[in-house]
């Protein structure tokens, strides 16, 4: 569609035109011109005011600023440029190529947790779901009322998304067969397609449709009233700007602005409009919420002078809680071909474990045979212990990649990820740049707990490989020693040894941990912000994303990301209709 857009443009275009702008089909696609209300910040004013302003245009901003310009003015700020247009983020074939660019311009910024991991964090409009490997799936009603959230609100705003962005997978044959495994094995019962979340194995939706198309939370933006919001790509906020509550004792910081620089480093600042109700909603996700709540002086106080940072309020808590729930997978070669699938099926076991599966050779957009979602190219690598994936051995891993034999990549990921994770750890600051990340630290499997579900889940996971269902895909007259073998010498994946061979399922967990990116945290509720996502102690400001989770919802947390940006959007309105009708 691309390529047609700019021959159409080109039949417009003198020759000169096209000499003199080379790149002229690039930036098209860059800015994507998909909303009118969207530029870049270079070309916005030096000063602006609004009613809200966004800091973030990821999985919850989106749909966040999306409602609330129903009726008020709203200025959405985002670091990273536009999803449409670029097949990199569009054609599910090319998971893993933003993960493997480690470049600045790169939708997907790398870091390595403190742990050893290689992750990633999303710099595009439209956030991690930008990335992801799509999977969508509701959170419980058990852990909406946990969290106190009106049910009935909930249920709405997951449906507003659900319009827009979500789409039942194709089933094919390995899908299917993991799927039969798994209720084979007793992952029980078979709740068929649903988005909700209940014991035993189901069919879960995805934001890409059946011709492979990524949809993301940037298209919850259709939702928006182009007459009332700004959106400004590249857009990176430095700090927020705080004035004073003149009210005496109880005197508190209120949040009035922010200022942020383009891609030029030319500085700019948005302010609030007059009126009480008028907020900065800092939407920057798990890394990025917490850090720039440091960078605008909320924070331990020693932490902030180490950096030179005048403190607005000494709140020790931003930065804590910080979790990833551990991923381990276990790489299956197949005797016969197998799709290329991305996340579809789940099994829910009642222990505390989450078992999916990805499957099928991925070129990653290149002509490199590729691990997919398993690739050392994204910095997946479960062959050494995390502390030893040093940038030399992950390259000398992805050398080996390329030069397997074709047969090595037919076959599939089985993986679980455990719920929680009830092991936390902590965010800092490394220096004051907010194009740099923080320091993040996620102590995988510190809590026993957390251990003996992984340990539950991979021997779920070898039931699973040696069931009946899923016996076309994998060698029958090779010897486990062989399988064994086999994956040993791929660059990525280990069997599980056992206690025979002297090492324990324990050790498997601790030793191939990777990361599902579904890390969270950092700016809790009950912590950093209330159960209304207003920064504690401070007024007209809130955060709102997936820094706030306690636990990561559902099987996996795109839905409640998304459909919590809506419903804190219509909250936001409601309470401003009562609020101004008392006035
Ligand atoms: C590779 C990958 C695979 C995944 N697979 C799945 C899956 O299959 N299913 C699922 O449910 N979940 C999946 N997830 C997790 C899910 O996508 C995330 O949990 C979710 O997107 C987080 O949303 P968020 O709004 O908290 O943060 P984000 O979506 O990351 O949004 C934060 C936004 O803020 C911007 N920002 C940050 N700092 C600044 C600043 N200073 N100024 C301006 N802008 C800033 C960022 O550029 C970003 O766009 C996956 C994630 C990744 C990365
Ligand atoms: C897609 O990714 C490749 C590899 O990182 C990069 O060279 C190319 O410019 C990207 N395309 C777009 C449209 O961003
Ligand atoms: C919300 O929907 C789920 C099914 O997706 C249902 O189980 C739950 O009862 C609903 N909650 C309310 C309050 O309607
Ligand atoms: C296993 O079976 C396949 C096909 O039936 C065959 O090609 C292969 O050589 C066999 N491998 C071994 C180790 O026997
Ligand atoms: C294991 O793999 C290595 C390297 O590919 C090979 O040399 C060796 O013969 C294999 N051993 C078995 C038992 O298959």
């Amino acid at each position: 569609m691309g390529l047609v857009f700019c021959l159409w443009r080109l039949t417009l275009l003198s020759l000169a035109a096209i000499l003199f702008s080379p790149k002229y089909c690039t930036s098209q696609k860059d800015d994507g011109r998909k909303y009118p209300f969207m530029q870049n910040a270079a070309s916005a004013p030096s000063v602006s005011y609004y009613d809200y302003i966004i800091i973030g245009g990821g999985t919850a901003g989106c749909p966040l600023a999306a409602t609330l310009s129903q009726s008020h003015t709203v200025l959405v700020l985002e670091r990273g440029g536009s999803p449409y247009g670029n097949p990199n983020i569009t054609n599910l074939n090319a998971f893993g190529v933003p993960l493997a660019d480690t470049s600045p311009f790169s939708p997907a910024q790398r870091f390595i947790s403190q742990d050893g991991v290689v992750n990633s964090r999303a710099r595009v409009l439209g956030g991690g779901s930008c990335l992801n490997a799509g999977f969508y799936t509701r959170a419980s009603p058990h852990y909406v009322r946990e969290v106190g959230w009106d049910g009935k609100l909930v249920n709405e705003s997951y449906k507003w998304v659900e319009r827009v962005v979500v789409f039942q997978p194709p089933m094919r044959q390995w899908q299917s067969a993991v799927r039969d495994a798994l209720l084979e094995v007793g992952v029980s019962p078979y709740n068929g397609f649903t988005y909700d979340h209940v014991y035993g194995t189901k069919i879960g939706g995805s934001i890409f449709d059946q011709n492979g198309h990524r949809h993301t939370a940037a298209d919850l933006l259709e939702y928006a009233n182009a007459n009332t919001i700004t959106l400004l790509l590249h857009a990176i906020v430095h700090r927020i700007l705080f004035t004073t509550n003149k009210g005496g004792s109880r005197s508190r910081p209120v949040a009035h602005g922010v200022v942020f620089k383009d891609d030029h480093g030319r500085e700019h600042r948005a302010y609030l409009n007059q009126g009480t109700s008028n907020e900065i909603i800092v939407s920057a996700g798990a890394l990025g919420s917490p850090q720039l709540l440091m960078l605008s002086g909320i924070g331990a106080a020693h932490h902030l002078r180490e950096h030179n940072i005048n403190v607005v309020l000494d709140q020790p808590l931003v930065g804590q809680g910080m979790s990833d729930n551990p991923m381990n997978a276990i790489f299956v070669p197949s005797p016969q071909p197998v799709e290329v699938s991305l996340i579809q099926v789940v099994g829910i076991t009642n222990f505390g474990s989450y078992i999916e599966a990805a499957s099928g050779e991925n070129f990653n957009g290149g002509s490199q045979r590729d691990f997919g979602m398993f690739s050392p190219k994204i910095g997946q690598f479960s062959k050494l212990p995390p502390k030893q994936r040093t940038p030399e051995a992950i390259a000398k891993a992805i050398e080996r990649m390329e030069s397997l034999d074709q047969e090595a990549f037919k076959g599939g990921f089985i993986l679980e990820k455990i719920m929680g994770p009830i092991s936390t750890g902590h965010l800092e600051l490394q220096n004051t740049d907010p194009n740099e990340n923080p320091i993040v630290t996620f102590n995988y499997f510190q809590d026993p707990r957390d251990l003996e579900m992984c340990i539950h889940g991979i021997s779920t996971i070898e039931r699973v490989i040696n069931s009946k269902a899923f016996s076309p895909f994998k060698y029958n007259n090779m010897s486990a020693s062989m399988l064994l073998n086999m994956t040993a010498n791929s660059p990525v994946n280990l069997l599980p040894k056992h206690t025979n061979t002297g090492r324990s399922l324990a050790q498997f967990c601790r030793d191939t941990v990777m990361t599902i990116w579904h890390y969270h945290g950092g700016c809790q509720v009950g912590r950093v912000v209330d159960s209304d996502y207003k920064v504690l102690g401070i007024d007209a400001l809130r955060v709102i994303d997936g820094s706030t989770f306690n636990y990561s919802p559902g099987t996996n947390p795109q839905a409640t990301v998304m459909m919590l940006g809506r419903y804190m959007g219509v909250k936001i309105l409601r309470e401003r209709l009562v609020a101004d009708e008392t006035k």
